[in-house]
Protein backbone atom coordinates (compact mmCIF):
# COMPACT_ATOMS: atom_id res chain seq x y z
CA UNK A 1 0.00 0.00 0.00
CA UNK A 2 1.43 3.35 -1.16
CA UNK A 3 1.39 5.50 2.25
CA UNK A 4 -0.46 8.41 3.06
CA UNK A 5 1.74 11.98 2.21
CA UNK A 6 0.63 14.69 4.93
CA UNK A 7 2.40 18.00 5.92
CA UNK A 8 3.47 19.05 9.74
CA UNK A 9 4.40 21.92 11.15
CA UNK A 10 6.09 20.55 14.40
CA UNK A 11 8.16 17.36 15.26
CA UNK A 12 7.23 15.15 18.81
CA UNK A 13 10.59 14.02 20.10
CA UNK A 14 8.54 11.00 20.23
CA UNK A 15 8.83 10.57 16.21
CA UNK A 16 10.96 8.56 14.08
CA UNK A 17 12.51 11.09 11.84
CA UNK A 18 14.10 11.55 8.41
CA UNK A 19 16.59 14.63 8.95
CA UNK A 20 18.37 15.99 5.77
CA UNK A 21 20.95 18.33 6.50
CA UNK A 22 23.06 20.58 3.94
CA UNK A 23 26.12 21.02 6.61
CA UNK A 24 28.13 19.15 9.01
CA UNK A 25 25.62 20.35 12.03
CA UNK A 26 22.05 19.21 12.97
CA UNK A 27 19.04 21.32 13.68
CA UNK A 28 17.86 22.01 17.44
CA UNK A 29 14.33 20.79 16.85
CA UNK A 30 16.29 16.77 16.13
CA UNK A 31 16.03 15.44 19.97
CA UNK A 32 19.12 13.00 20.52
CA UNK A 33 21.54 12.77 23.35
CA UNK A 34 25.08 14.21 23.41
CA UNK A 35 26.52 10.86 22.58
CA UNK A 36 24.06 10.54 20.19
CA UNK A 37 24.75 13.84 18.27
CA UNK A 38 28.47 13.58 18.63
CA UNK A 39 28.52 9.96 17.11
CA UNK A 40 25.80 11.28 13.91
CA UNK A 41 28.08 14.38 13.00
CA UNK A 42 31.03 12.41 13.15
CA UNK A 43 29.88 10.24 10.71
CA UNK A 44 28.60 12.45 8.31
CA UNK A 45 31.20 14.90 8.40
CA UNK A 46 33.24 11.57 6.90
CA UNK A 47 31.01 11.72 4.56
CA UNK A 48 28.71 8.74 4.87
CA UNK A 49 25.52 8.52 2.65
CA UNK A 50 23.48 8.52 6.02
CA UNK A 51 23.71 7.78 9.42
CA UNK A 52 20.73 5.58 11.42
CA UNK A 53 20.73 6.06 15.06
CA UNK A 54 17.56 3.76 16.51
CA UNK A 55 16.52 4.05 20.07
CA UNK A 56 14.23 2.11 21.76
CA UNK A 57 11.18 3.57 20.41
CA UNK A 58 12.43 5.48 17.90
CA UNK A 59 14.85 5.64 14.11
CA UNK A 60 16.48 9.08 13.66
CA UNK A 61 17.91 8.46 10.01
CA UNK A 62 20.07 11.55 9.07
CA UNK A 63 20.98 12.66 5.30
CA UNK A 64 23.91 14.58 4.24
CA UNK A 65 24.14 16.19 1.00
CA UNK A 66 27.10 17.35 -1.48
CA UNK A 67 25.41 21.57 -2.00
CA UNK A 68 28.40 21.91 -4.15
CA UNK A 69 26.78 19.64 -6.85
CA UNK A 70 23.69 20.68 -8.83
CA UNK A 71 20.50 20.39 -7.46
CA UNK A 72 19.24 17.78 -10.59
CA UNK A 73 21.66 15.85 -9.32
CA UNK A 74 20.94 16.31 -5.02
CA UNK A 75 17.50 15.54 -6.17
CA UNK A 76 18.88 12.48 -8.03
CA UNK A 77 20.83 11.49 -5.12
CA UNK A 78 18.19 11.41 -2.47
CA UNK A 79 15.69 9.37 -4.42
CA UNK A 80 18.73 7.04 -4.56
CA UNK A 81 19.41 7.28 -0.73
CA UNK A 82 15.47 6.78 -0.01
CA UNK A 83 15.92 3.72 -1.99
CA UNK A 84 19.45 2.75 0.11
CA UNK A 85 17.00 3.38 3.32
CA UNK A 86 13.78 1.63 2.65
CA UNK A 87 14.51 -1.47 3.86
CA UNK A 88 16.32 -0.17 7.18
CA UNK A 89 12.90 1.68 7.32
CA UNK A 90 10.97 -1.27 6.59
CA UNK A 91 12.74 -3.17 9.57
CA UNK A 92 11.89 -1.07 11.55
CA UNK A 93 8.48 -1.00 11.16
CA UNK A 94 7.41 2.64 11.56
CA UNK A 95 3.54 3.23 11.53
CA UNK A 96 4.80 6.78 10.84
CA UNK A 97 7.63 8.47 9.21
CA UNK A 98 9.03 12.33 9.27
CA UNK A 99 10.84 13.66 6.43
CA UNK A 100 12.49 16.92 7.28
CA UNK A 101 15.64 18.94 5.94
CA UNK A 102 17.47 21.19 7.67
CA UNK A 103 19.28 24.31 5.84
CA UNK A 104 18.73 22.91 2.50
CA UNK A 105 17.10 23.80 -0.67
CA UNK A 106 13.16 23.08 -0.77
CA UNK A 107 12.82 20.22 -3.12
CA UNK A 108 14.63 18.34 -0.74
CA UNK A 109 12.09 16.95 1.23
CA UNK A 110 10.28 16.39 -2.05
CA UNK A 111 12.68 14.35 -3.84
CA UNK A 112 13.53 12.47 -0.71
CA UNK A 113 9.83 11.35 -0.32
CA UNK A 114 9.47 10.83 -4.22
CA UNK A 115 12.15 8.39 -3.77
CA UNK A 116 10.88 6.60 -0.85
CA UNK A 117 7.41 6.37 -2.36
CA UNK A 118 8.59 4.71 -5.81
CA UNK A 119 10.72 2.05 -3.82
CA UNK A 120 7.49 1.01 -1.50
CA UNK A 121 5.62 -0.32 -4.42
CA UNK A 122 5.38 -4.07 -4.70
CA UNK A 123 3.47 -6.02 -7.06
CA UNK A 124 2.53 -8.94 -4.66
CA UNK A 125 -1.31 -8.96 -5.48
CA UNK A 126 -0.59 -12.96 -6.47
CA UNK A 127 1.42 -13.84 -3.60
CA UNK A 128 -0.92 -16.13 -1.41
CA UNK A 129 1.55 -15.74 2.15
CA UNK A 130 -0.44 -12.80 3.09
CA UNK A 131 1.34 -13.00 6.62
CA UNK A 132 4.80 -12.69 4.88
CA UNK A 133 3.15 -9.08 4.17
CA UNK A 134 2.18 -7.88 7.66
CA UNK A 135 5.11 -8.92 9.50
CA UNK A 136 7.45 -5.87 8.69
CA UNK A 137 5.54 -2.82 7.51
CA UNK A 138 6.34 0.42 5.63
CA UNK A 139 5.04 3.36 7.30
CA UNK A 140 1.57 4.22 6.35
CA UNK A 141 1.99 7.86 7.25
CA UNK A 142 5.00 10.33 5.75
CA UNK A 143 4.74 13.66 7.88
CA UNK A 144 6.68 16.36 5.65
CA UNK A 145 8.12 18.82 7.45
CA UNK A 146 9.32 22.28 5.74
CA UNK A 147 8.90 20.46 2.72
CA UNK A 148 6.69 21.54 -0.58
CA UNK A 149 3.94 23.56 -0.46
CA UNK A 150 0.48 22.48 -1.06
CA UNK A 151 0.44 22.71 -5.35
CA UNK A 152 3.62 20.52 -5.43
CA UNK A 153 2.43 18.09 -2.62
CA UNK A 154 -1.00 17.75 -4.83
CA UNK A 155 1.82 16.98 -7.84
CA UNK A 156 4.14 14.27 -6.18
CA UNK A 157 0.99 12.66 -4.40
CA UNK A 158 -0.93 12.29 -8.31
CA UNK A 159 2.46 12.04 -10.13
CA UNK A 160 3.52 8.92 -7.80
CA UNK A 161 -0.18 7.71 -7.58
CA UNK A 162 -0.08 7.22 -11.51
CA UNK A 163 3.48 5.68 -11.89
CA UNK A 164 1.87 2.78 -9.18
CA UNK A 165 -0.96 2.26 -11.51
CA UNK A 166 0.63 2.07 -14.36
CA UNK A 167 3.13 -0.46 -13.31
CA UNK A 168 0.55 -2.77 -12.14
CA UNK A 169 -0.51 -2.66 -15.14
CA UNK A 170 3.03 -3.15 -17.28
CA UNK A 171 3.32 -6.01 -14.10
CA UNK A 172 0.34 -7.95 -14.75
CA UNK A 173 1.22 -11.02 -17.18
CA UNK A 174 -1.05 -10.91 -20.39
CA UNK A 175 -3.12 -14.03 -19.09
CA UNK A 176 -4.61 -11.21 -16.86
CA UNK A 177 -4.45 -8.47 -19.16
CA UNK A 178 -4.95 -8.89 -22.68
CA UNK A 179 -6.30 -6.26 -25.07
CA UNK A 180 -9.64 -5.70 -24.22
CA UNK A 181 -8.73 -6.14 -20.60
CA UNK A 182 -6.05 -3.12 -20.78
CA UNK A 183 -8.90 -1.53 -22.34
CA UNK A 184 -11.29 -1.89 -19.03
CA UNK A 185 -8.49 -0.54 -16.74
CA UNK A 186 -7.64 2.35 -18.77
CA UNK A 187 -11.69 2.85 -18.44
CA UNK A 188 -11.38 3.02 -14.75
CA UNK A 189 -8.25 5.34 -14.70
CA UNK A 190 -9.52 7.40 -17.07
CA UNK A 191 -12.83 7.33 -14.48
CA UNK A 192 -10.08 7.81 -11.33
CA UNK A 193 -8.46 10.71 -12.99
CA UNK A 194 -11.23 12.46 -14.47
CA UNK A 195 -10.37 12.32 -17.97
CA UNK A 196 -12.78 10.95 -20.88
CA UNK A 197 -11.79 7.55 -22.55
CA UNK A 198 -13.32 5.84 -25.61
CA UNK A 199 -12.52 2.45 -26.61
CA UNK A 200 -12.92 1.47 -30.09
CA UNK A 201 -13.78 -2.08 -31.02
CA UNK A 202 -12.57 -4.90 -33.61
CA UNK A 203 -15.74 -4.12 -35.47
CA UNK A 204 -15.09 -0.04 -35.61
CA UNK A 205 -11.57 -1.11 -35.71
CA UNK A 206 -12.36 -3.23 -39.02
CA UNK A 207 -14.51 -0.57 -40.54
CA UNK A 208 -11.33 2.26 -40.18
CA UNK A 209 -9.20 0.14 -41.70
CA UNK A 210 -6.65 0.36 -39.45
CA UNK A 211 -4.58 -2.43 -41.21
CA UNK A 212 -1.76 -2.16 -39.16
CA UNK A 213 -3.35 -2.54 -35.87
CA UNK A 214 -5.67 -5.82 -37.80
CA UNK A 215 -2.73 -7.59 -39.20
CA UNK A 216 -0.53 -7.50 -35.64
CA UNK A 217 -3.48 -8.85 -34.13
CA UNK A 218 -4.52 -11.70 -36.63
CA UNK A 219 -2.50 -14.78 -34.94
CA UNK A 220 -4.63 -13.80 -31.79
CA UNK A 221 -7.17 -15.30 -30.61
CA UNK A 222 -8.36 -11.87 -28.68
CA UNK A 223 -9.59 -8.70 -30.67
CA UNK A 224 -7.51 -5.48 -30.45
CA UNK A 225 -8.18 -2.35 -29.22
CA UNK A 226 -8.35 1.40 -29.79
CA UNK A 227 -7.93 3.36 -27.16
CA UNK A 228 -9.20 7.28 -26.89
CA UNK A 229 -8.04 9.32 -24.34
CA UNK A 230 -9.25 13.00 -23.53
CA UNK A 231 -8.14 15.58 -21.24
CA UNK A 232 -9.99 18.63 -22.45
CA UNK A 233 -9.95 21.77 -19.75
CA UNK A 234 -12.09 24.37 -20.13
CA UNK A 235 -9.71 27.23 -20.27
CA UNK A 236 -7.13 25.40 -22.25
CA UNK A 237 -3.93 27.15 -23.14
CA UNK A 238 -3.06 25.56 -26.17
CA UNK A 239 -5.62 26.10 -29.29
CA UNK A 240 -4.59 22.24 -31.21
CA UNK A 241 -4.28 19.53 -28.98
CA UNK A 242 -0.83 17.55 -27.89
CA UNK A 243 -1.02 14.08 -29.06
CA UNK A 244 0.61 11.36 -26.98
CA UNK A 245 0.47 7.89 -28.61
CA UNK A 246 1.69 4.46 -26.48
CA UNK A 247 2.72 1.39 -27.96
CA UNK A 248 0.43 -1.21 -26.20
CA UNK A 249 1.25 -4.59 -27.12
CA UNK A 250 0.42 -6.67 -24.27
CA UNK A 251 2.60 -9.41 -25.23
CA UNK A 252 5.40 -9.84 -27.84
CA UNK A 253 5.98 -13.11 -29.08
CA UNK A 254 7.84 -11.67 -32.01
CA UNK A 255 4.70 -13.65 -34.10
CA UNK A 256 5.71 -16.04 -36.53
CA UNK A 257 9.24 -14.53 -36.18
CA UNK A 258 9.03 -15.64 -33.00
CA UNK A 259 11.86 -14.75 -30.07
CA UNK A 260 14.09 -17.03 -29.67
CA UNK A 261 15.58 -17.71 -26.20
CA UNK A 262 15.75 -15.34 -23.57
CA UNK A 263 14.56 -12.59 -25.83
CA UNK A 264 10.80 -13.24 -24.52
CA UNK A 265 11.76 -11.76 -21.29
CA UNK A 266 9.95 -8.70 -20.12
CA UNK A 267 7.70 -8.96 -23.21
CA UNK A 268 4.79 -9.17 -21.17
CA UNK A 269 5.27 -5.34 -20.89
CA UNK A 270 5.76 -4.52 -24.48
CA UNK A 271 2.78 -2.21 -23.19
CA UNK A 272 4.95 0.33 -20.92
CA UNK A 273 4.76 3.14 -23.80
CA UNK A 274 0.44 2.95 -23.26
CA UNK A 275 0.88 2.65 -19.88
CA UNK A 276 3.12 5.80 -19.73
CA UNK A 277 0.59 7.48 -21.99
CA UNK A 278 -2.67 6.32 -19.04
CA UNK A 279 0.12 7.65 -16.27
CA UNK A 280 0.49 10.75 -17.89
CA UNK A 281 -3.04 11.54 -18.72
CA UNK A 282 -4.28 10.50 -15.22
CA UNK A 283 -1.53 12.98 -13.76
CA UNK A 284 -2.49 16.06 -16.02
CA UNK A 285 -6.07 15.51 -15.38
CA UNK A 286 -5.94 14.74 -11.90
CA UNK A 287 -3.69 18.19 -10.85
CA UNK A 288 -5.68 20.01 -13.82
CA UNK A 289 -2.93 21.07 -16.38
CA UNK A 290 -4.31 23.57 -18.56
CA UNK A 291 -3.70 21.65 -21.46
CA UNK A 292 -5.90 19.86 -24.29
CA UNK A 293 -4.19 16.64 -24.66
CA UNK A 294 -5.47 13.51 -26.23
CA UNK A 295 -3.94 10.10 -25.92
CA UNK A 296 -3.74 7.23 -28.33
CA UNK A 297 -3.58 3.15 -27.47
CA UNK A 298 -3.78 0.79 -30.36
CA UNK A 299 -3.48 -2.68 -28.44
CA UNK A 300 -3.27 -6.20 -28.87
CA UNK A 301 -1.09 -9.07 -28.38
CA UNK A 302 1.40 -10.22 -31.06
CA UNK A 303 1.32 -13.91 -31.30
CA UNK A 304 2.15 -16.94 -34.15
CA UNK A 305 -1.44 -18.74 -33.99
CA UNK A 306 -4.07 -19.42 -36.55
CA UNK A 307 -3.96 -17.25 -39.39
CA UNK A 308 -1.00 -15.24 -38.18
CA UNK A 309 0.08 -12.50 -40.31
CA UNK A 310 3.50 -13.36 -42.31
CA UNK A 311 6.52 -12.07 -43.68
CA UNK A 312 5.99 -11.26 -47.29
CA UNK A 313 2.48 -10.51 -46.69
CA UNK A 314 1.56 -6.70 -47.55
CA UNK A 315 -0.83 -4.76 -45.48
CA UNK A 316 -2.56 -1.72 -46.51
CA UNK A 317 -2.48 0.79 -43.95
CA UNK A 318 -5.21 3.16 -41.97
CA UNK A 319 -3.55 6.05 -44.24
CA UNK A 320 -3.60 4.03 -47.47
CA UNK A 321 0.34 3.52 -47.67
CA UNK A 322 1.41 -0.43 -48.06
CA UNK A 323 3.61 -2.28 -46.01
CA UNK A 324 5.66 -4.75 -47.22
CA UNK A 325 6.55 -7.12 -43.74
CA UNK A 326 9.93 -7.68 -43.40
CA UNK A 327 9.36 -9.39 -39.83
CA UNK A 328 6.46 -10.12 -37.96
CA UNK A 329 8.31 -8.99 -34.82
CA UNK A 330 9.11 -5.30 -35.94
CA UNK A 331 5.22 -4.99 -34.88
CA UNK A 332 4.93 -2.10 -32.57
CA UNK A 333 5.69 0.39 -35.44
CA UNK A 334 2.98 -1.05 -37.24
CA UNK A 335 -0.07 -0.23 -35.07
CA UNK A 336 1.73 2.52 -33.60
CA UNK A 337 1.80 3.93 -37.59
CA UNK A 338 -2.16 4.01 -37.57
CA UNK A 339 -2.55 6.00 -34.51
CA UNK A 340 -0.01 8.48 -35.89
CA UNK A 341 -2.25 8.61 -39.06
CA UNK A 342 -5.33 8.79 -36.88
CA UNK A 343 -3.71 11.64 -35.25
CA UNK A 344 -4.25 13.69 -37.78
CA UNK A 345 -8.08 14.47 -37.38
CA UNK A 346 -6.94 16.28 -34.41
CA UNK A 347 -5.08 18.82 -36.28
CA UNK A 348 -1.96 18.33 -33.15
CA UNK A 349 0.40 20.57 -32.54
CA UNK A 350 2.69 18.56 -31.85
CA UNK A 351 2.38 14.39 -31.82
CA UNK A 352 4.38 12.58 -29.12
CA UNK A 353 5.02 8.67 -29.23
CA UNK A 354 6.53 6.47 -26.91
CA UNK A 355 7.04 2.86 -27.16
CA UNK A 356 9.18 -0.39 -26.22
CA UNK A 357 10.35 -0.19 -29.46
CA UNK A 358 13.73 -1.47 -30.72
CA UNK A 359 16.65 -3.61 -28.93
CA UNK A 360 18.56 -1.12 -30.81
CA UNK A 361 17.41 1.73 -28.39
CA UNK A 362 18.82 -0.17 -25.60
CA UNK A 363 21.62 -2.19 -27.10
CA UNK A 364 22.78 1.94 -27.70
CA UNK A 365 21.45 3.19 -24.33
CA UNK A 366 21.33 0.60 -21.96
CA UNK A 367 18.98 1.39 -19.34
CA UNK A 368 20.59 5.24 -18.67
CA UNK A 369 18.46 6.97 -21.77
CA UNK A 370 15.32 7.33 -23.25
CA UNK A 371 16.12 7.68 -26.81
CA UNK A 372 14.04 10.70 -28.87
CA UNK A 373 14.25 11.55 -32.53
CA UNK A 374 11.80 13.51 -34.54
CA UNK A 375 10.82 16.15 -37.04
CA UNK A 376 9.21 18.64 -34.47
CA UNK A 377 10.76 21.64 -33.40
CA UNK A 378 13.97 22.25 -31.24
CA UNK A 379 12.06 23.75 -28.65
CA UNK A 380 10.17 20.60 -28.09
CA UNK A 381 13.12 18.72 -27.80
CA UNK A 382 15.48 21.14 -25.61
CA UNK A 383 11.89 20.66 -23.05
CA UNK A 384 12.49 17.57 -22.97
CA UNK A 385 16.01 17.48 -22.04
CA UNK A 386 16.13 19.70 -19.42
CA UNK A 387 12.71 18.58 -17.55
CA UNK A 388 14.25 14.83 -18.07
CA UNK A 389 17.63 15.90 -15.76
CA UNK A 390 15.02 17.07 -13.57
CA UNK A 391 12.89 14.10 -13.06
CA UNK A 392 15.95 11.81 -14.00
CA UNK A 393 14.61 10.07 -16.92
CA UNK A 394 16.96 11.85 -19.63
CA UNK A 395 16.39 11.82 -23.17
CA UNK A 396 19.16 11.15 -25.62
CA UNK A 397 18.87 12.06 -29.38
CA UNK A 398 19.31 10.06 -32.61
CA UNK A 399 19.77 11.47 -35.84
CA UNK A 400 16.71 11.64 -37.92
CA UNK A 401 18.68 12.15 -41.35
CA UNK A 402 16.89 11.71 -44.49
CA UNK A 403 19.29 9.29 -45.55
CA UNK A 404 18.08 6.40 -42.46
CA UNK A 405 15.03 6.24 -44.41
CA UNK A 406 16.29 4.54 -47.60
CA UNK A 407 16.55 1.99 -45.74
CA UNK A 408 13.40 1.02 -44.82
CA UNK A 409 12.09 1.39 -48.86
CA UNK A 410 10.78 -1.60 -49.98
CA UNK A 411 10.83 -3.19 -54.08
CA UNK A 412 7.37 -4.22 -53.90
CA UNK A 413 5.17 -1.73 -52.15
CA UNK A 414 5.65 2.03 -50.55
CA UNK A 415 7.84 1.07 -47.31
CA UNK A 416 9.35 -2.18 -45.63
CA UNK A 417 8.75 -2.38 -41.78
CA UNK A 418 12.83 -3.32 -40.89
CA UNK A 419 15.48 -2.03 -42.45
CA UNK A 420 18.24 -4.74 -41.77
CA UNK A 421 20.66 -4.53 -39.05
CA UNK A 422 22.06 -1.24 -39.30
CA UNK A 423 20.53 2.20 -37.06
CA UNK A 424 17.43 -0.29 -36.17
CA UNK A 425 16.02 2.85 -33.55
CA UNK A 426 16.49 5.05 -36.21
CA UNK A 427 14.99 3.35 -38.87
CA UNK A 428 12.30 2.42 -36.70
CA UNK A 429 11.30 5.93 -36.10
CA UNK A 430 11.95 6.76 -39.69
CA UNK A 431 9.10 4.53 -40.52
CA UNK A 432 6.79 6.16 -38.12
CA UNK A 433 7.67 9.69 -39.67
CA UNK A 434 6.01 8.60 -42.87
CA UNK A 435 2.37 8.36 -41.10
CA UNK A 436 2.79 11.68 -39.63
CA UNK A 437 1.31 14.54 -40.92
CA UNK A 438 2.17 16.89 -38.45
CA UNK A 439 5.32 17.26 -36.14
CA UNK A 440 6.65 14.15 -34.38
CA UNK A 441 8.91 12.89 -31.48
CA UNK A 442 9.42 9.80 -30.97
CA UNK A 443 10.70 8.32 -27.55
CA UNK A 444 12.26 4.79 -28.00
CA UNK A 445 12.13 3.31 -24.21
CA UNK A 446 13.33 -0.12 -24.77
CA UNK A 447 16.19 0.21 -22.30
CA UNK A 448 15.17 2.17 -19.49
CA UNK A 449 11.49 0.80 -19.77
CA UNK A 450 11.49 -2.45 -18.86
CA UNK A 451 14.38 -3.45 -16.31
CA UNK A 452 15.47 -7.01 -14.98
CA UNK A 453 16.67 -5.81 -12.15
CA UNK A 454 16.26 -3.02 -9.59
CA UNK A 455 18.00 0.20 -10.88
CA UNK A 456 17.19 2.00 -7.21
CA UNK A 457 13.81 3.09 -7.15
CA UNK A 458 13.38 2.33 -10.80
CA UNK A 459 12.10 -1.09 -9.57
CA UNK A 460 12.32 -4.01 -11.99
CA UNK A 461 10.01 -5.03 -14.12
CA UNK A 462 8.42 -2.17 -15.53
CA UNK A 463 9.24 0.72 -13.44
CA UNK A 464 6.64 3.53 -15.37
CA UNK A 465 9.25 4.91 -17.39
CA UNK A 466 7.78 8.14 -18.91
CA UNK A 467 5.30 8.99 -16.90
CA UNK A 468 7.31 11.37 -15.01
CA UNK A 469 9.43 12.80 -17.72
CA UNK A 470 5.87 13.10 -20.23
CA UNK A 471 3.77 14.69 -17.35
CA UNK A 472 6.35 16.98 -15.67
CA UNK A 473 7.52 18.10 -19.89
CA UNK A 474 3.42 19.37 -20.10
CA UNK A 475 3.57 21.04 -16.75
CA UNK A 476 6.47 22.98 -17.96
CA UNK A 477 5.35 23.45 -21.26
CA UNK A 478 1.45 24.75 -19.71
CA UNK A 479 3.32 27.49 -17.58
CA UNK A 480 5.56 28.93 -20.08
CA UNK A 481 2.08 29.60 -22.00
CA UNK A 482 1.16 31.04 -19.00
CA UNK A 483 4.06 33.20 -18.58
CA UNK A 484 3.85 34.09 -22.69
CA UNK A 485 0.12 35.03 -22.22
N1 LIG B 1 9.22 -5.14 -28.28
C1 LIG B 1 10.35 -5.33 -29.09
C2 LIG B 1 11.52 -4.43 -28.70
C3 LIG B 1 12.13 -4.64 -27.35
C4 LIG B 1 13.17 -5.53 -27.21
C5 LIG B 1 11.71 -3.93 -26.27
C6 LIG B 1 13.75 -5.70 -25.96
C7 LIG B 1 12.28 -4.09 -25.04
C8 LIG B 1 13.30 -4.98 -24.88
C9 LIG B 1 10.03 -5.03 -30.56
O1 LIG B 1 8.74 -5.30 -30.96
C10 LIG B 1 10.93 -5.88 -31.39
O2 LIG B 1 10.81 -7.05 -31.31
N2 LIG B 1 11.81 -5.24 -32.16
C11 LIG B 1 12.73 -5.92 -32.98
C12 LIG B 1 12.71 -5.24 -34.34
C13 LIG B 1 13.45 -5.97 -35.42
C14 LIG B 1 12.73 -7.24 -35.80
C15 LIG B 1 13.57 -5.05 -36.62
C16 LIG B 1 14.12 -5.78 -32.38
O3 LIG B 1 14.44 -4.71 -31.86
O4 LIG B 1 14.86 -6.76 -32.39
ZN1 LIG C 1 8.48 -7.33 -31.62
ZN1 LIG D 1 7.29 -5.27 -29.42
Amino acid sequence: MKPEILKISQISPEQSVVCITGKDKLPDWLKLTKSEKEFALKQIQAKEEYVIINSYFKSTYIIRINEESEEFSIRESLRKTAFNLRKNIKSNNHSELVIASHEVFGGAVESFTEGLLLSFYSFDKYKSDKDEKVKKKYPSRLLLFGGPGDKDLKWLTDLTDAVYLIRDLINEPVNHLNAPAFAEEIKKIGKLGGFRVEVLNKGKIEALKMGGLLAVNKGSVDPPVFCILEWKPEKALNKNPVVLIGKGIVYDTGGLNIKTGDYMENMKGDMAGGAAVTGVMYTIAKTGIPLHVIGLIPATDNRPGGNAFTQGDIITMFNKMTVEVGNTDAEGRLILADAISYASKFKPELIIDIATLTGSAAVTFGIQAIAVMGNADRKYFDLLREVGYEVYERTAELPFWEEYGELIKSDIADLKNIGGREAGAITAGKFLENFAEYPLIHMDIAGPGLLKKDDFYRLKEGPGTGTRLLSAFLKRYASDLMVKK
